[in-house]
């Protein structure tokens, strides 16, 4: 991990937040080599569970919502994590954590505020910070983030900050049918920010309090969860395994009936071998009829699907794929973290999927001090940042810049030298993954460059 966040800052892809002001606890920047990633992650899941389908429309909508909408799903009431505070050094921590670390998962799930509190005594589980076992006895704290709309800081402008996307799809369900006539099964796709008020966020950009997600809420006839359920397994699990992520650093994991969130029947993570042990990557929730029935009730409105096949009308069922967009970010950047040699010398190399890699070719001339090479290199430049990602670059020896495109993950590195102008109007393409090079006329690099990428 400790390689990955200093190659992260090194090279531009996250940066502290707020650095220059002493940061502010866990918030991270996406530089630019990180912002084109995270793009291309966005890229590669809109094409696959949108525009590949056509069963899955999009949608953006607000991150703040008529507060009724948090106490209609129940976030208001639900949506909170046991905290305790260390009497020694008045440290935080999560109760459940802090148990399901020592004694496993098994042992925190489904506990009252009190079991909690008495494990943790009982267990002599000591402060993460301090080392004593001195703690309040844990209490519920809600997660959400509040804020006021308006001029007047008084209870009735109280708004949240969305602490998941999934609540704007569930309330725009009747404009989306109403516009795309779409009938069941099909299902409303979301990318965007939410927050959470997380007593113990950390591990890099794995746990903050700001982060974005990509959510789906896949409408279903009653009595067809399952089969839809197990469908979706296959198909998230497939877009980690198609973009590149070891199969062995993947698992599956059920939770138990005690686990479940409040609104779900029956859920399964996708979780990853990250370096601090295995976490939760992604979430796949049967959430039965409970959001559109919860919405029904608190505004009133219908949030009925007509079949008029059937001539049936009902609540349809949702099964939710919840991908956390940061933590796939972080997935793809330690998972293409590898370190190898190359002419007895070693390199760090950045193996993303050729989708996903920010830059995709670097234009090298050979010499920057001769115009007559750097000239052709800056034509040939011109030709392939019409269709691809590119980074021209000129500064230090040609070994020094292939480094810099290996730790960035450039799959491919054009390079310009005499040979181009004095003889052969050829260029060499270098392959990330073996070193390779090849030669090719500067009349077919873009059509070598397609057929790579
Ligand atoms: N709508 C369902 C939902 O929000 P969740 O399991 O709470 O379910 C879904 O969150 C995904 O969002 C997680 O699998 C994780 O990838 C990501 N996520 C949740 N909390 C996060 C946090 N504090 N920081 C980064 N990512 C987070």
């Amino acid at each position: 991990m400790e390689k990955v966040v200093s190659l992260c800052k090194r090279r531009g892809f996250v940066f502290p937040g707020s650095e220059i002001y002493g940061g502010l606890a866990n918030t991270w920047d996406y530089g630019p080599y990180g912002v084109e990633l995270k793009n291309n992650v966005k890229r590669a899941w809109w094409k696959k569970f949108v525009h590949d389908r056509e069963d899955i429309v999009g949608l953006d909508a607000s991150i703040l919502m008529n507060p009724r909408v948090w106490e209609a799903s129940g976030h208001v009431a639900s949506f909170s994590d046991p905290l305790m505070d260390c009497r020694h050094c008045k440290e935080r921590v999560r109760g459940d954590k802090m148990i399901e670390q020592k004694l496993g998962v098994e042992a925190a799930v489904g506990k009252t505020l009190k079991e909690i509190s008495d494990i943790i005594h009982r267990e002599k589980i000591p402060c993460p910070k301090c080392g004593k076992c001195d703690f309040t006895e844990a209490r519920s704290f809600n997660l959400m983030f509040r804020t006021h709309q308006g001029v007047v800081e008084e209870s009735s402008a109280l708004v949240y900050l969305r602490p998941e996307t999934a609540q704007g799809i569930f309330v725009n369900f009747k404009n989306v049918l109403a516009t795309t006539r779409k009938k069941v099964p099909f299902g409303i796709a979301q990318i965007g920010k939410a927050f959470r008020n997380e007593i113990t966020p950390g591990n890099f950009t794995f746990r903050t309090r700001e982060f974005e997600q990509m959510e789906i809420e896949y409408f279903i006839k009653t009595g067809t969860g399952v089969e839809h359920f197990e469908k979706w397994k296959a198909d998230c699990w497939s877009f980690f395994t198609e973009f590149g992520i070891k199969k062995d650093k993947l698992r599956f994991r059920e939770h138990d009936a005690k686990e479940l969130s409040h609104y779900s029947k029956m859920t399964v993570d996708i979780e990853y071998e990250f370096p601090f042990g295995w976490g939760e990557l992604f979430g796949l929730a049967h959430r039965g009829t409970y959001d559109l029935t919860q919405h029904s009730k608190f505004s009133g409105e219908e949030m009925n699907y007509f079949d008029a096949e059937t001539n049936e009308k009902y609540v349809p069922e949702v099964i939710e794929p919840s991908f956390g967009m940061d933590r796939s970010v972080l997935t793809f950047l330690l998972d293409a973290y590898d370190e190898d040699e190359v002419g007895g010398e070693g390199r760090v190399v950045m193996r993303f999927h050729k989708d996903l890699a920010p830059i995709k070719v670097a234009i090298l001339p050979l010499v920057k001090n001769k115009e007559i090479i750097t000239g052709k290199a800056r034509e040939v430049f011109e030709m392939v940042k019409k269709r691809y990602s590119a980074e021209y670059d000129e500064a230090g020896s040609i070994g020094k810049r292939y480094r810099r495109q290996d730790e960035i993950g450039t799959p491919f590195c054009v390079t310009i030298d005499f040979d181009t102008l004095e003889k052969d109007d050829s260029v060499t393409v270098r392959d990330r993954d073996t070193t390779k090079q090849e030669r090719v006329k500067i009349s077919k690099l873009l059509d070598l460059l397609s057929e790579k990428l």
